[in-house]
């Protein structure tokens, strides 16, 4: 996995940084922190579902997949049964796989790792879209039509962006080809988005609010939804804009926004991890 230093330069330096040194400088310190928060928040997510799922299936206890998931092994459904197991294990993999893509001296210096990783990554990104859509609509989950429909555009998204990753680098638009693969990342974590995001939501009310959480549903789960992902691909188009064509005051604010946003996406995590992810890793 990447290193501090390596995650420091995980987004390419801004255009314009000779104009405006302090405030490319700030919007740059911004991004890293943000990667690095992620990287360590991906890393304990990936490590539950390796130790919940992984370690129930390897001990022979398929039963224990239903720990959390309202249908995770269902006795006779052998097919829906491999398609649950082969999500679950694409996802270890992404959690994983993603920041590593994104570090520019795995680009550069290991171009066979960045080539290998990125396929699977690809392939994982688009089976895992396929088989929680399969999930979702047949096979039965928790929430209403509407967070379905919310997760249901999220894959969508995944689709989509996967394929413009793959078809511009086929091209050679190595630019466009990082922009697209960036959209692609936040797509995929946007599940993880969701569970951090729900953390951050329950630690700051203190408890569930906006939503019943007997059913599952409600408002804010609604919201969350679709926010999972929308919010941080408006985020990093904002990022984006203003780290290529942005003024200095332009940077600084970005460079605030994302270290407050990064906070409050650590306390989620923070949360998460503690209440959620670590306590279930014996399950
Ligand atoms: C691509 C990244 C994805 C990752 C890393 C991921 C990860 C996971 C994990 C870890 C679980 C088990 C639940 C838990 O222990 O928290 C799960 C369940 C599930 N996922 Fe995904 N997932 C991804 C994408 C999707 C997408 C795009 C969809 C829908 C289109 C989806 C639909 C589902 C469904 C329906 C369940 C079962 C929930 C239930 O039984 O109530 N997933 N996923």
């Amino acid at each position: 996995m990447p290193s501090a230093t390596s995650a420091a330069h995980a987004i390419p330096a801004p255009r314009q940084a000779a104009s405006t040194p302090w405030a490319a400088r700030a919007l740059s310190a911004s991004a890293r922190f943000w990667f690095l928060a992620t990287v360590i928040g991906q890393l304990f997510f990936a490590a539950y579902i390796v130790a919940l799922y992984g370690g129930t299936a390897a001990r022979g206890n398929l039963p224990g997949w239903n720990a959390v998931m309202s249908h995770g092994h269902v006795p006779g459904d052998g097919a829906g049964n491999v398609a649950t197991g082969i999500h679950l294990l694409l996802a270890a993999i992404l959690m994983l796989g993603g920041a590593l893509q994104l570090v520019p001296q795995v680009r550069r210096h290991l171009p066979a790792l960045h080539r290998w990783n990125g396929r699977v990554y690809l392939a994982g990104a688009v089976l895992a879209a396929l088989s929680g859509l399969y999930m979702l609509w047949w096979r039965g989950a928790v929430g209403d039509t509407t967070q379905h429909l919310g997760i249901s555009l999220n894959a969508v998204l995944i689709l989509v962006f996967a394929g413009l990753a793959l078809k511009k680098v086929l091209r050679g638009d190595i630019a466009a080809h990082r922009r697209w693969a960036l959209r692609l990342f936040l797509a995929v974590s946007g599940v993880w988005f969701f569970r951090v995001g729900l953390m951050c939501w329950l630690a700051v009310n203190g408890g569930p609010a906006g939503f019943d959480p007997q059913t599952f549903t409600g408002p804010a789960l609604s919201i969350l939804a679709f926010a999972q992902y929308l919010l941080p691909l408006a985020v990093l188009e904002a990022y984006l804009r203003c780290r290529d064509g942005g003024n200095a005051m332009l940077r600084l604010g970005m460079a605030a926004v994302l270290a407050l946003l990064t906070v409050a996406m650590s306390a989620g995590i923070a949360v998460a991890a503690m209440g959620m992810w670590l306590p279930r890793m014996h399950g």
